[in-house]
């Protein structure tokens, strides 16, 4: 059965930045909190919609990719974030970007969604039904936040980031290690269906991600036929400095690991944080092309996904 492989990135952010001392303004808080708790010290702030920010991130994919719009034969979209249900934000990218006739379809798993549409995509591509597929993980957090809620409202942003997956002879995207606890589903949720609002149980989040899911992400190297050792990088879900850390503190890694730090910068994009983090590492010449990464996601569900990745 043939692989797949990431054979390019792109990514998008807002121009409008939300700082910690603007946010100062808004609700009860301080940059130094902020700081402290999460690590953040900035968000992006969109004016247009997920499709608008998924079509940006998508179209540098692409071009990136030097493929034509036809070659495309898949475009899927995580999102927890988008109001609209049909067409698919996957739809509209692919109307926007002149992609013909791909199977187009959105995918909510909370944060974990990136990883587990690359896993699909990877799924679809190794059986033959696309030879290229555009995954995409696309948010507008402002949208769901409420901004009155200093617990939550300092954590959240917008952004999107793409990959392009084509089929390939080698196994470069690896074997995913993805599931949930469905038990502790209202741990991350959204309330009140009509205007809905991010709401989270953050220190029983924060306890399950640390103590937890180091293990669940150590399986995705060992099912990708690894150490963690050998890992030249690790790009996990960007909620949060100080889960990172703790998380990969519990990984055995090389003291060269390059770890994606971006919550720093863009705050929580819960699906679009593993590829805007990668998308930007790559782009930045961090990460070396043809080692492997881990990538890993986590959050509402609750819900893990996660695989060893060659970056482009
Ligand atoms: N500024 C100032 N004070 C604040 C703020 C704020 N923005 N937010 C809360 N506080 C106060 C609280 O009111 C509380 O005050 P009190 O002691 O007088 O009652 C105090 O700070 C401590 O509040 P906690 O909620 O206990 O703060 P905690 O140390 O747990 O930090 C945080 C909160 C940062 C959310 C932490 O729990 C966390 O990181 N959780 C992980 C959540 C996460 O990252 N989830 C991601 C998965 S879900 C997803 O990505 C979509």
């Amino acid at each position: 059965m043939p692989g797949s492989r990431i054979t390019a990135l792109g990514h998008h952010q807002p121009a409008r930045v939300l700082t910690n001392t603007d946010l100062e303004r808004m609700v009860d808080t301080s940059d130094e909190w902020i700081r402290r708790r999460t690590g953040i010290a900035q968000r992006h702030i969109a004016d247009g919609s997920v499709a608008d920010l998924a079509t940006e991130a998508a179209a540098k994919a692409l071009a990136s990719a030097g493929l034509e719009p036809g070659d495309i034969g898949m475009v899927t979209v995580a999102t927890c974030s988008a109001i609209d249900r049909c067409p698919s934000i996957a739809a509209q990218v692919a109307g926007r970007l002149g992609i013909t006739s791909p199977v187009c379809f959105d995918l909510n798993n909370g944060c974990a969604g990136f990883c587990t549409a690359l896993a699909t995509a990877d799924h679809a591509v190794r059986a033959g039904a696309a030879q290229h597929a555009l995954v995409i993980g696309a948010e507008k957090m402002s949208d769901i936040t409420d901004w009155t809620d200093r617990s939550t409202c300092v954590l959240l942003g917008d952004g999107a980031g793409a990959a392009i997956l084509s089929a390939d002879d080698a196994a470069a995207v690896g074997p995913v290690v993805w599931g949930s606890d469905p038990a502790r589903r209202h741990l991350v949720r959204l309330v009140d269906e009509w205007q809905p609002s991010f709401a989270q149980d953050g220190q029983s989040v924060f306890r399950w991600a640390t103590q937890e899911l180091p293990a669940v992400a150590a399986e995705a190297c060992r099912r990708a036929g690894i150490a963690t050792t050998d890992l030249a990088g690790v790009v996990t879900h960007q909620a949060n400095l100080r889960i990172i850390e703790a998380l990969t503190d519990r990984l055995e890694l090389r003291d060269d690991v390059v770890i994606g730090r971006d919550v720093v910068d863009s705050g929580n994009t819960s699906a679009a944080s593993v590829p805007l983090a990668l998308s930007k590492m790559v782009s930045r010449g961090e990460l070396p092309s043809g080692e492997p990464v881990l990538l890993f996601a986590f959050g509402g569900g609750l819900s893990w996904a996660g695989q060893v990745v060659t970056c482009p």
